[in-house]
């Protein structure tokens, strides 16, 4: 099939209405969010009301970097949202701490953006999607990878048929399986039928541990999945440091390797995506990506004042899926039960190898063995259940969690 088609329309951005935001967790990946913050604000979508953090001082300095006001108290941040009208929390705690600030977000009327996994269990991610449509409040799932411009272009790669029929999609993921899970759902276009999968920890040789010291041990998981539209799919968490994260697709006609095109079998053409940019004042500003001669992809956000980096354009892209929703401009890109379809395909592999290796029906309900186990240690680490967590949100400080990987 030749490399050739009529150019996708841009989902243009809807008009700027001001909407109050306030961020819970300045940590690392808050950073990333209070950039983006600021580039919409500059644009007229949101208002940076304040930043929350158990850590005063964390608080201070992004209020001090991004304006608006620090808070020492989550409630506090979230009474004075509620004050604005709608208004949005970018949660972005450690995992364990996302469910107690939704239900507490949810019960001030306060929309969500929370960060990924939505949550460290599917008990919990089920009682944050409880808690907001209880409340009538959205939440909406920051999930970065299928947002980034070069996977939406590989979409419209195999919507358009280049790969033909497809069978297989395979990835290895090393930060943060349910990002591996969501770049398979997204490419496949298809709800997960079932996982088999295994899971354990294996020796390896001296390494640097993700959370800081050395290891000779690392968490291994792996998978066989079926998807509901017959695909096949093979999921690994990889064992070798700088393995590096990778994901391919298979079909009648060609594959994706990574993001190479590959049109035909072992003698096909190979094509690579090109990034197309245009200096816009003192921005360069990401305006597409090519595949040979045809324009697949149009950034829709390109008159806004953002870099032409991938992942601030995937995160732009979660604050204007919410934002769009609230404004009534048209609805969410992946609500909370996406981000709950991703985790559970993740939790999935433990549950099938706590069963002998036996496949698991998706969805998954929540609530099983390696649900009940999650709980258990987070009892026993945190001297509360998490069914108990919102009560005990503004006294614990829950430390940096690389629960679900490493
Ligand atoms: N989408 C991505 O690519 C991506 C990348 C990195 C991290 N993340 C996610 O972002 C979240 C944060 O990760 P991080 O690396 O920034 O962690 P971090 O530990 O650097 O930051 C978390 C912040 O939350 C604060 N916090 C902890 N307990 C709190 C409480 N009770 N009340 C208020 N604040 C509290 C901490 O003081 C800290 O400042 C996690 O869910 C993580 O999985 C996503």
């Amino acid at each position: 099939m030749p490399l050739e088609g009529p150019l996708p329309a841009a989902r243009c951005p809807h008009q700027p209405v001001e909407v109050a935001v306030g961020l819970i967790g300045a940590g690392r990946r808050a950073q990333a969010h209070l950039a983006t913050i600021a580039a919409l604000e500059s644009a007229g979508y949101y208002r940076l009301v304040g930043v929350a953090d158990a850590d005063p001082t964390r608080a201070a300095s992004a209020a001090a970097a991004y304006g608006g006001q620090p808070f020492a108290s989550v409630r506090a941040l979230l009474e004075a949202l509620a004050r604005q009208g709608p208004a949005v929390a970018v949660v972005v705690t450690p995992p364990e701490a996302h469910h107690p600030v939704v239900e507490l977000a949810a019960a001030h009327g306060v929309h969500v953006l929370c960060e990924t996994p939505l949550s460290f269990s599917l008990l919990c991610a089920d009682r944050m999607l409880a808690a907001a449509a209880a409340a009538g409040t959205r939440l909406e799932t920051a999930e970065n990878v299928w947002r980034f411009p070069e996977e939406r272009a590989k979409r419209q790669l195999i919507e358009r048929g280049l790969l033909g029929r497809v069978g297989l999609a395979q990835c290895r993921y090393t930060s943060g399986s349910y990002h591996g899970m969501n770049a398979l759902r997204h490419l496949v276009g298809s709800p997960l039928a079932s996982v088999t999968g295994d899971s354990t920890v294996l020796p390896v040789p001296r390494q640097p541990r993700a959370g800081g010291g050395e290891t000779t041990e690392v968490a291994w998981e792996g998978a066989l999945l079926r998807f509901a539209n017959g695909v096949r799919g093979i999921f690994q968490l990889p064992v070798r440091p700088g393995l590096g994260s990778h994901w391919e697709v298979d079909g009648d006609l060609g594959s994706l390797e990574g993001s190479r095109l590959r049109l035909g079998g072992a003698d096909g053409r190979r094509v690579e995506p090109e990034r197309r940019t245009e200096r816009r004042s003192d921005l360069e500003v990401l305006v597409g990506i090519a595949y040979g001669e045809v324009d697949l992809w149009e950034n829709p956000l390109r008159d806004l004042p953002l870099p032409a980096d991938t992942d601030a354009i995937a995160r732009a892209d979660e604050h204007l899926s919410l934002h769009r929703a609230l404004s009534g401009a048209g609805p969410q890109d992946y609500p909370g039960q996406e981000g709950r379809a991703d985790l559970a395909a993740v939790l999935a592999i433990h549950e099938s190898a706590l069963g002998g290796g036996c496949p698991v029906a998706m969805p998954m309900a929540a609530g099983g063995e390696h649900d009940q186990r999650l709980h258990a240690e987070y009892s026993a680490r945190f001297g509360f259940p998490p069914e108990e967590a919102a009560a005990h949100l503004e006294h614990t400080p829950f430390p940096p969690s690389y629960p679900l990987t490493r």
